[in-house]
């Protein structure tokens, strides 16, 4: 891959994902594009960069696709759903308690299992929840992902990451090697593709927002942009979960830590600073390629 051809990659993975490479991750993009550019028949990745600069969206949409990290499993980390599970529900239920509807927000949920695990928690909770109307919605920028999780179709490597074999016997079916989850899990969780660079007041305010391991492969800009705008879609006592590795502290003061609860964090009411980042500011090519993925 010639340097020009990295640099055109490059800015446009961060256009249109907020994928942020540094100048050295040429051995990346080659592991992820070259099966890529052998399968569609072309010569390499030179060819593929000159056929998306002559407009291919198709081509686009399949480099973006290749370069997201899906990486994900049941239950990832415990911690979170632990305190989803202990601490996060009862209170909602407790501030709830008149209107008896949650809405929980998976934002880059990726092939199911973190929607639903926190669906498998919410069937755990049997009676408490009866009678509530407790929408979960996971969206993903990659429809590929979106197709797997809406199936709910796992391999045996898959559901033996992070499920206790309880959760496999209860709530999926086995045929054959793969194990499918039931029907009435899959049915919690609605679908959409959703790129978090670009707007997404239309889904409303959320009272628990799960947006974990996706926020580390921005720059900051795009970081605190996300951030500001999910503290508009989080209702004033609701939570938004985080990665391991990711955290408000130091980019923004629209959220807070909640103390002694690791990876969760509360809006503050702040008002976010009216400017964007320089960072994302090349919005409107952004939205008009975007449109063909
Ligand atoms: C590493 S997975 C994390 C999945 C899950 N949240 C977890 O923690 O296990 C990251 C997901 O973010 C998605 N993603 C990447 N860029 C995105 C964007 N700009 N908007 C929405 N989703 C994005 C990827 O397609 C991928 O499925």
């Amino acid at each position: 891959m010639t340097p020009p051809d990295y640099e055109y990659l490059r800015k446009l993975l961060k256009d249109l994902s907020g994928l942020d490479l540094s100048a050295d991750k040429q051995y990346l993009i080659e592991s992820r594009l070259l099966p890529l550019s052998r399968n569609a028949g072309l010569s390499g990745i030179g060819e593929l960069v000159q056929k998306m600069k002559g407009g291919s969206g198709d081509f686009t949409s399949q480099v973006v696709e290749a370069m997201t990290t899906n990486e994900t499993f049941f239950f990832r980390d415990k911690i979170p759903f632990d305190h989803f599970r202990d601490s996060i529900m009862p209170e909602i239920l407790r501030a709830r308690a008149s209107r008896r509807s949650i809405r929980i927000w998976c934002a880059a949920g990726s092939t199911g299992q973190e929607p639903y695990s926190l669906a498998m928690c919410l069937k755990e909770m049997g009676a408490a929840i009866a009678g509530w109307r407790i929408e979960i919605i996971a969206t993903d920028l990659s429809q590929e992902v979106l197709e797997k999780s809406k199936a709910g179709i796992y391999s045996q490597f898959e559901v033996q990451r992070g499920l206790p074999i309880q959760m496999l016997v209860k709530y999926f079916k086995q045929t054959g090697e793969l194990w499918q989850i039931n029907s009435d899990i899959r049915a919690m969780v609605q679908h959409r593709q959703l790129n978090l660079l670009h707007g997404f007041s239309p889904l409303g305010v959320f009272d628990v927002i799960f947006c974990r391991n996706v926020l580390i492969y921005f720059d900051q800009g795009t970081k605190i942009d996300i951030f500001n705008r999910l503290a508009k879609a989080t209702e004033p006592d609701g939570v938004l979960v985080l990665g391991a590795a990711e955290t408000v502290v130091g980019l923004t003061d629209v959220f807070k830590p909640y103390p002694e609860r690791r990876g969760l964090y509360r809006p503050t009411g702040a008002r976010a600073p009216p400017i964007r980042m320089p960072a994302v500011g090349a919005v409107a090519p952004r939205v008009a390629v975007a449109a063909s993925l």
